[in-house]
């Protein structure tokens, strides 16, 4: 599939990784201004935030460890540039650190969201931020050229099948997910992966978990 672009120039979204990726920024985008506002002392917003963090904790970790286990040796199979492979590897260590302290920073803001606590979970945040914005857009600039190139073959067919056999969690809520107020270039690039009806289905049945415990958050 070949990426055409907006008339602003933007390179259009093709492709699950590029739906993935423009969810991650949504998600940080959310909960660093959602820390910058945060009213202080309040237990229950933490808990709203805290349930948005662990569903993005939860995919970032899924979508890295796929890359690295499934699509990854596949591209290497098809013979991509080592050097990238070697370079997203070494970012992703650098991601998982900044995720990590994040998280631990985070779950003692769950805890007790007080203003030092808030001010520590909006720093560690940041810090991912940066992290996490820079490596997708080494990803999409430098891998998913190669990835766009090879999605018919035998390789990467198998990548996808083997990542839709180890996450059985349910397909509605990962959809739900990167519907979830996404831009018109999404919703275009997902209907292109999932037939629309198809897509409405699983986001408004199987998603409702999602779309109740995350989703209403934002609304
Ligand atoms: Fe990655």
């Amino acid at each position: 599939m070949t990426a055409t672009t907006t008339a602003d120039t933007r390179p259009e979204i093709v492709g699950m990784n590029k739906i993935i990726h423009a969810a991650f920024r949504r998600d940080l985008a959310r909960i660093d201004d959602a820390l910058a506002g945060f009213p202080a002392s309040s237990s229950r917003r933490a808990a709203e935030l805290t349930a948005t963090w662990d569903h993005f904790c939860y995919q970032l970790h899924r979508h890295h460890q796929d890359e690295e286990t499934f699509f990854w040796p596949a591209f290497t199979e098809l013979g991509v540039d080592p050097a990238t492979v070697a370079e997203l590897h070494g970012e992703h260590h650098v991601m998982v650190a900044a995720l990590e302290a994040a998280e631990q920073a985070m779950a003692t803001f769950g805890t007790d969201p007080s203003a030092v606590n808030v001010a520590a979970a909006h720093r560690a945040v940041g810090w991912l931020r940066y992290v996490l914005l820079e490596h997708l857009a080494h990803e999409e600039r430098d891998m998913d050229p190669f990835s766009d190139r090879h999605q018919s073959t035998r390789q990467v067919k198998a990548a996808v099948k083997s990542t839709r056999k180890a996450h059985t969690e349910g397909s509605g809520s990962f959809f739900a997910w990167l519907s979830d107020d996404c831009s018109p270039e999404v919703r275009r690039a997902l209907q292109r992966e999932v037939p629309a009806p198809v897509l409405y289905l699983m986001t408004r049945l199987g998603g409702r978990s999602y779309t109740k415990t995350v989703a209403s958050i934002w609304r």
